[in-house]
Order: structure tokens, then C-alpha cells, then sequence
């Protein structure tokens, strides 16, 4: 079987972030996790009780599952505060030379204006540990979750909302010396589109005038960031992290063909294309394929947006072809290109490995047709809290016991090892 060799140096990992790992947070999204974890868990109850929507009973045997409360908690989630420096023992025996990860504004800034000088040397030591190990830092500086005093002052609504964050940002990254890779943000567009109009995430208030509002300032932010901290750090890559959705037209009538390319423009473009001047680099994660069919007879809005196959546990499709043509699209921008997520739910792991090596060779064939792809982080290094789905979506490499906290590797993670440690893949 030919072999493919990606290029010297690219960097395979895995990534998480803070909220949904390292347990005992207290910011804007714990104090939503409270307000509504028992409305979640009755929701699930209902919404699952029959088929075709009924939850699997190798789902219901873990806990927690998502008919329980303490399921829609975050609490102590993987305990990876007190832990990393065994977890990133685990994602060098994997043999990750990289690992994304994210820093939790809410443990640096626990009141406003004043910074926690050993909550910033925890950090450091979780950047130390990783250099210990030989793994590269790819750290972000916000996914998605506020100090609650900063939600309290107004969120991102405020028109100096990225003042605070930019203070926050300066604070942190004078501190943090040993960093080479940094995205100021993660994935702005969901927070907008969950908090502001579909209401199911904090702060689950507003209308589109607000998420207008949210989503320029949070531009700003970036923009601001990037020359803030470049001034301050010239050696800095920093980037974006956006997810991408691979959108082609249902047939090639021009309808499906025109809806699609509307559609795309709107959900891909926002952020990339005003943000890009910005960056060094391109981070973006690759979960979903919209295949578009505009006719008024499939659907109430005439927009039939997937037929799904292969699904994972969370009813995402599984696509790996698609990872490539956002690839190729993105060539254009001429930049450095990261995966920075990659993943599926997949609590049995019968899919994982197929899922990575998939995607993984239509990464290969990218680089190949001449795209600068430099590194590959599947989500998640383990199990984690997935938001507003909670504990029970099982997306990890490690499998994570949550009453002992004990981790197990998963196979997939060592079909995953063979190719990082190999730096190929068998075509
Ligand atoms: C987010 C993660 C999330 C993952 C799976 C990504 O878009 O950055 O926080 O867990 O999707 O839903």
C-alpha cells in the first residue's frame, strides 16, 4: 500500500478546552449549568422517549447519561486541573507533539481588574509540562466561557467589552513567554448564534440586533488582539479558530446550486473574510457537511440541508471528503492552515479510528494538490462536557471514568499513535 509522508514538522494532537475539562470553573456558564440543568434533564426525558429518538441503552448504562441532572453539570468535569501533567503523559505515549488547550479568563480574573497571580502560574506550569514532553503549546484564549462579573457588566453588548478582554489579553500573554501558537478566540459565530438567537446557551437572552452587536465587538476583539499583542510579542503566530462547513449543492440545478453558495457565504464568510488580514495562520474545525437542496416541498423553509448516512452518537454525519474541499478553498488565502478540531462522539469507539484515518487521507491528498496544512488536533484528547449536552457525548481518545475519574485509552487512539509517531499514513 503507498505511503504518505506529511511534511517535516507538522504537528498531530488533540485539543480541549478549559470549561469542559479542567473542572471547578466558576464563570458565566456554571451559573447557567444551575439555572438549567433540571429543565435539561426532564427535556431529555421527554424529548428521547420513543423512537426514533431514543437514546441507546449503551448510552443509558454510563454515567452520567443525559436523563440525569448531574449530567448537565460541569462540576469537577475530567479533574484535568489537577491532572494534566498525567494527561499530557498520556498524549506523549500517544505520541502528540502538539496539544491545543484553552486559558480560563474567569480563574485569571476572578474580579474585575484584578488577576490571580497563581492561577497564571498554574498555566505555566501546564506550558511547562507540555514542554517537558515535547509538545508544542497551541493555547486560545477564550472558548466561550466569561468571568461572571463580566456578564454581569453586560457581556459582550457593552461597547468596552473588548477593553476588559483586551486588559485580560495583555495580562496573560506577558506572563506566558514560552508561547508560540495563539488564537484569541474560538469559533465566535456559535456563542452569537446560541446565546442571542436560538437562546439555548448563556446568556440566552437578546434578539439579532444584539447578536449583530455581540458578533461585531467580538471582530473587534480579534482585530485589536492581533496588533495588541503582536506589538507586544512579535514572535507570536497567532490565528483564528472558526468552524467550517463543507456546503455543495444537492444537483447541479441552478436553484440548489445559487441557495448554496448563498448559504455558504453566509455561514462560512462572516468572520474569515474580515478577520484574515488579521492572522497569521488559518485554525479551523471541520465537523459538518451541508448537502442543499432549495425546493418548497422538502421542508418548511424549502431548504433541505442534509441527507444523513453515517451518523455519530450526537447525529452528526459522518464526512470525511469534505474536510479536503475546505482545504482546497481555503488555499487562496495563501496562509498557514491547522485543523484545529476534528472529532466525533462515539462512546462504543467503533467509528473513531475510521474517522481519523478517513479524514486524515483526504488531508494528505490536500497537501498533496499544494495546500500549506501544517497540523492536526482531533477533538478530544478525552472525554469531556459537551455544553449544553453535557457529560454524556463521549468524543475522547481517553475514555474518562466520571465517579473515579480513572482514564482509559481508547483503541482508536492507538490506530490515531501509528500515524503520529509514523508522521504517514497508508493511502
Ligand atoms: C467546539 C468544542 C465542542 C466541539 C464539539 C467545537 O465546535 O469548539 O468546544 O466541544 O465543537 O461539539
Amino acid at each position: 500500500m503507498p505511503q504518505f509522508y506529511f511534511p517535516k514538522g507538522f504537528y498531530f494532537g488533540a485539543s480541549t478546552s478549559a470549561h469542559q475539562v479542567e473542572g471547578g470553573n466558576n464563570n458565566d456558564w456554571t451559573e447557567w449549568e444551575h439555572a438549567n440543568s433540571a429543565r435539561l434533564a426532564a427535556e431529555a426525558a421527554r424529548r428521547h422517549a420513543k423512537a426514533p429518538m431514543r437514546i441507546p441503552d449503551y448510552i443509558l448504562n454510563n454515567y452520567p447519561n443525559p436523563l440525569q441532572e448531574e449530567n448537565y453539570i460541569s462540576g469537577k468535569a475530567c479533574d484535568h486541573y489537577n491532572r494534566f501533567r498525567e494527561d499530557f503523559d498520556i498524549a506523549k505515549k500517544l505520541g502528540h507533539n502538539a496539544h491545543r488547550f484553552s486559558i480560563e479568563w474567569s480563574r485569571i480574573e476572578p474580579e474585575e481588574g484584578k488577576f490571580n497571580e497563581a492561577e497564571i502560574e498554574h498555566y505555566r506550569e501546564v506550558i511547562k509540562a507540555l514542554r517537558e514532553r515535547g509538545i508544542e503549546p497551541f493555547v486560545t484564549l477564550w472558548h466561550w466561557t466569561n468571568p461572571v462579573w463580566f456578564s454581569e457588566r453586560g457581556g459582550w453588548k457593552k461597547k468596552d467589552a473588548k477593553d476588559c478582554f483586551l486588559r485580560y489579553c495583555k495580562k496573560i500573554i506577558s506572563a506566558l513567554e514560552d508561547v508560540r501558537f495563539l488564537m484569541i478566540l474560538n469559533e465566535p459565530e456559535a456563542p452569537v448564534r446560541h446565546g442571542y438567537i436560538i437562546k439555548d446557551r448563556p446568556p440566552a437572552v437578546g434578539n439579532i440586533v444584539d447578536a449583530y452587536v455581540v458578533l461585531k465587538n467580538l471582530m473587534e476583539a480579534h482585530k485589536e488582539g492581533y496588533t495588541l499583542l503582536k506589538d507586544l510579542r512579535n514572535d507570536l503566530q497567532i490565528g483564528i479558530s472558526e468552524n467550517l462547513v463543507f456546503f455543495e449543492p444537492y444537483n447541479h440545478l441552478p436553484n440548489n446550486y445559487l441557495g448554496m453558495k448563498l448559504i455558504k457565504w453566509w455561514r462560512n464568510n462572516p468572520f474569515f473574510s474580515r478577520l484574515i488580514r488579521y492572522s497569521d495562520f488559518i485554525g479551523f474545525q471541520y465537523y459538518f457537511h451541508s448537502r442543499i437542496r432549495i425546493n418548497p416541498l422538502v421542508s418548511r423553509w424549502g431548504i433541505q440541508f442534509n441527507e444523513n448516512k453515517e451518523l455519530s452518537d450526537f447525529g452528526w454525519e459522518i464526512y470525511p471528503e469534505g474536510i479536503y474541499h475546505v482545504l482546497k478553498d481555503l488555499k487562496k488565502y495563501g496562509k498557514p492552515i491547522y485543523i484545529t478540531e476534528n472529532g466525533l462522539a462515539d462512546a462504543r469507539d467503533e467509528k473513531r479510528a475510521k474517522f481519523i484515518e478517513e479524514h486524515l487521507r483526504w488531508v494528505a491528498k490536500a497537501i498533496k494538490e499544494g495546500v500549506d496544512v501544517r497540523g492536526y488536533f482531533y477533538w478530544s484528547l478525552f472525554d469531556n462536557f459537551e455544553w449544553d449536552k453535557g457529560f454524556w457525548l463521549r468524543f475522547g481518545l481517553v475514555e474518562v471514568d466520571y465517579k473515579t475519574m480513572e482514564r482509559k485509552i481508547r483503541q482508536s487512539a492507538w490506530e490515531y499513535a501509528k500515524i503520529t509517531k509514523e508522521n504517514s499514513i497508508a493511502l
